[in-house]
């Protein structure tokens, strides 16, 4: 549907538009494009009569030719609107409604080059999408990308919640500051900043006058990661990207497009949560029947590794370095965490306890010398190590219900699985396995190439795709973060991409603040594989004093306020046997849902979420604090009027504080109806799980 009003066509003399603006459905947000006298692009964007983005320029240089940065005209406007709902084949919500205003400029270069690029935003009620786009034209077809100039003038020194801009990892805690103090702040200790003033997204941040920003981007494909360089200054962002291994960014071929840039936006803290606009920015799904994709919670062979009680290691490497391929040549070391006995216990647990997964790493020949070694073979995918008999496991999980999750750690080498996937997902096919958790620890092979440049944002996408097509399921560890492609490859479950609960296993861990910032951060763009569960608080070596910085309770909470299809309760049976009452909550808690609801947030401090299983009239209440006490009073009006439920309240317990009793809880039970209310204690780095059961009128 065009606007004939906007349709502006100049298609034989190009002519310079005045300034258009477009609203949001809403009409709360304003967008103006213009293009300044020296022909950049510009837009600005205001949500009522805040600015949320000063006139901002656009543009892309490209390699060897006038590119689209300046020298433009406009040659054509169109706008549309459009209105659909469209049903997620899992999620945090039934249907999604995909709302906006569209406004598409096509730009033109001056003579001789004269060719065409179209700005295409989408204005929705809770932000902004754009691109850049590059149609079917004579004269230019493949082309480089050697910039991008896209910006993000924010009009004041906001608050921000970043990590900083590293191409390779995104495992940081976030530092908290203003925009000005972004190469000053103090950062947690074991990072470096990766380079003075650049960040990544999604960055959160918040201004003084209550609006709400996040930027990111949607659909990440065939182009580099966007970082973003802070003027510290004027308080400009500017779009990095991630370059390769010779400081090109993007390979294209017109007719192409890069990934959307997101600016998301609210007048409060839950609104950004509740935001759908990136999913709506991603293609629809690509896999027609889906019904072998099945969200699901699982345990694994894997904490009892990251914390040093086990190893991923068949042969004793001990005081040997050798050969990845010369394991056998060494005795065992006894200490094999993916041996048979130990994954039947897994597995005995889980079918005890309805998780229908069992992840194994360490099955597979190559761990006594995997990572950082540049070797391009270490992992073959499809070799078991002598311990792990792999149909006599297949029919014993079988025969309780439950399913092994392959583990591909790929020690970074791409190519190596490159071409090796096709052999590996064979095997997982012909051996019974479903799902797959992929890692790209270390550096990448091909040489040079960061984990977040465009070869290894094709690499992460083609996994997606090939293993759709054998009917697989993937979680990524160390890739990209994402920016909403689960859309469209609901079988890519999730991501790690952040800094995980292992990282209180390995380091000095995650500060109570973490949990409540990850949603408005690494979550906006999908979900995480953040592996909360962990009931043995305390304790962990080398030094001892390693520690999960949270209490129980929390533990629990995170299963709602971290949406993922895919939970892992990540501690040890031996832990979880000591707190059955507590894992109950684990057990039940679903990883589907028909709707979610915000009910409290605010980045770096609280968030409180409740959602509706699906297909059920059964809630889920998660509901975590940082380092700071406080009570959540919390209205049970989301219940269905008339309905009595069975409150179960998983809270922290007497004295209960993430320091000093971590493990401190209490469950309680109530009976209670759409008119009642809670009042939740949340105890210092504290939390609450509640669920709610409909009962008999
Ligand atoms: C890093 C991953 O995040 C972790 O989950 C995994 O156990 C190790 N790599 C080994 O692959
Ligand atoms: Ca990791």
């Amino acid at each position: 549907m065009t606007n004939p009003f906007f349709l502006l066509l100049g298609l034989v003399a190009p002519v310079v538009a005045a300034a258009q603006t477009i609203h949001s459905p809403n009409h709360k947000l304003a967008l103006t494009f213009a293009v300044s006298p020296a022909g950049e692009p510009t837009y600005q964007l205001a949500y009522g009569s805040k600015p949320v983005l000063k006139p901002s320029r656009l543009g892309v240089a490209v390699q060897g030719q006038p590119g689209f940065a300046q020298g433009l005209t406009v040659v054509r406007l169109d706008s549309s609107r459009h209105d659909d709902t469209w049903t997620p084949v899992w999620g945090e919500t039934k249907t999604i409604r995909n709302h906006y205003q569209e406004l598409a400029v096509t730009l033109q270069q001056a003579a001789p080059a004269g060719h065409r690029m179209v700005l295409r935003f989408r204005l929705f009620d809770d932000g902004l999408g754009f691109r850049y786009e590059w149609p079917q034209q004579a004269g230019f077809s493949y082309f480089v990308v050697s910039g991008e100039r896209t910006e993000f003038n924010l009009p004041a020194d906001h608050k921000a919640f970043w990590i900083p801009g590293d191409y390779d990892s995104n495992e940081y805690a976030y530092t908290t500051s203003r925009l000005s103090a972004v190469d000053t702040a103090p950062i947690a200790p074991i990072q470096e900043r990766a380079a003075p003033q650049r960040v990544q997204t999604p960055l959160m941040l918040k201004a003084d006058n209550g609006l709400y920003v996040n930027i990111h981007e949607a659909a990440l494909v065939n182009y580099p990661a966007m970082m973003l360089h802070v003027d510290t200054r004027t308080f400009g962002l500017r779009s990095e990207l991630v370059p390769d291994a010779v400081g090109n960014f993007a390979y294209l071929q017109a007719p192409e497009h890069t990934p959307w840039r997101t600016v998301v936006v609210a007048d409060n803290a839950p609104a950004i949560l509740a935001s759908k606009l990136i999913l709506n920015l991603n293609e629809p799904s690509t896999i027609a029947e889906p019904g072998w994709i099945k969200p699901q919670k699982f345990v694994g062979v894997w904490w009892e590794m990251q914390t040093g009680k086990a190893g991923w290691n068949y042969a004793d490497t001990a005081n040997t370095k050798l050969a990845s391929t010369d394991w056998n040549k060494l005795k065992p070391s006894g200490r094999h965490g993916a041996n048979t006995a130990n994954v039947k216990r897994y597995i005995d647990f889980a079918a005890a306890h309805h998780i229908p997964g069992v992840l194994v790493e360490g099955w597979n020949v190559g761990w006594e010398d995997w990572v950082n070694n540049w070797k391009e073979d270490v992992f073959d995918f499809v070799t078991p190590y002598p311990d792990f008999a792999v149909e006599e496991l297949r029919s014993y999980a079988a025969a309780r219900g439950v399913n092994i999750i392959m583990h591909h750690e790929t020690s970074g080498s791409a190519t190596n699985y490159e071409r090796r996937q096709t052999e590996a997902y064979r095997f997982m096919n012909d051996h019974g396995y479903t799902s797959v958790k992929t890692g790209y620890v270390g550096k990448i092979i091909p040489r040079g190439e960061h984990h977040d440049g465009q070869w290894m944002v094709n690499h992460y996408v083609r996994t997606a795709q090939k293993t759709a097509a054998r009917h697989l399921m993937v979680d990524m560890h160390e890739s990209v973060r994402p920016t909403g492609l689960h859309r469209t490859y609901p079988n890519w479950l999730a991501c790690e991409a952040a800094r995980g609960n292992e990282f209180n296993a390995f380091s000095e861990g995650n500060a109570p603040e973490h949990e409540t910032i990850l949603p408005f951060t690494r979550l906006m763009g999908g979900p995480m594989d953040y592996t909360p569960g962990i009931f043995k608080l305390t304790g962990y070596e080398p030094t001892g004093q390693r520690r999960v910085h949270t209490t129980l309770a929390k533990q629990l909470a995170l299963y709602v306020t971290l949406y993922s299809p895919l939970q892992m309760a990540a501690d040890l049976p031996e832990n979880y046997n000591q707190h059955l009452d507590a894992f109950k909550f684990i057990e039940d808690v679903p990883v589907d849902w028909d709707e979610t609801r915000i009910l409290a947030a605010e980045p770096g401090d609280y968030l409180t979420t409740v959602r509706r299983a699906k297909g059920k009239d059964e809630w889920y209440l998660g509901s975590i604090t940082d380092e700071n006490s406080r009570t959540q009073p919390v209205r049970l009006d989301f219940l269905t009027p008339g309905q009595r439920y069975e409150a179960t309240i998983y809270a922290d317990g007497k004295g209960a504080d993430w320091q000093r009793n971590p493990a401190s809880y209490q469950i309680t039970k109530k009976f209670v109806t759409s008119k009642s209310a809670l009042t939740l204690k949340l105890a210092a780095g504290g939390g609450a799980a509640v669920s709610f059961k409909p009962v008999g009128r």
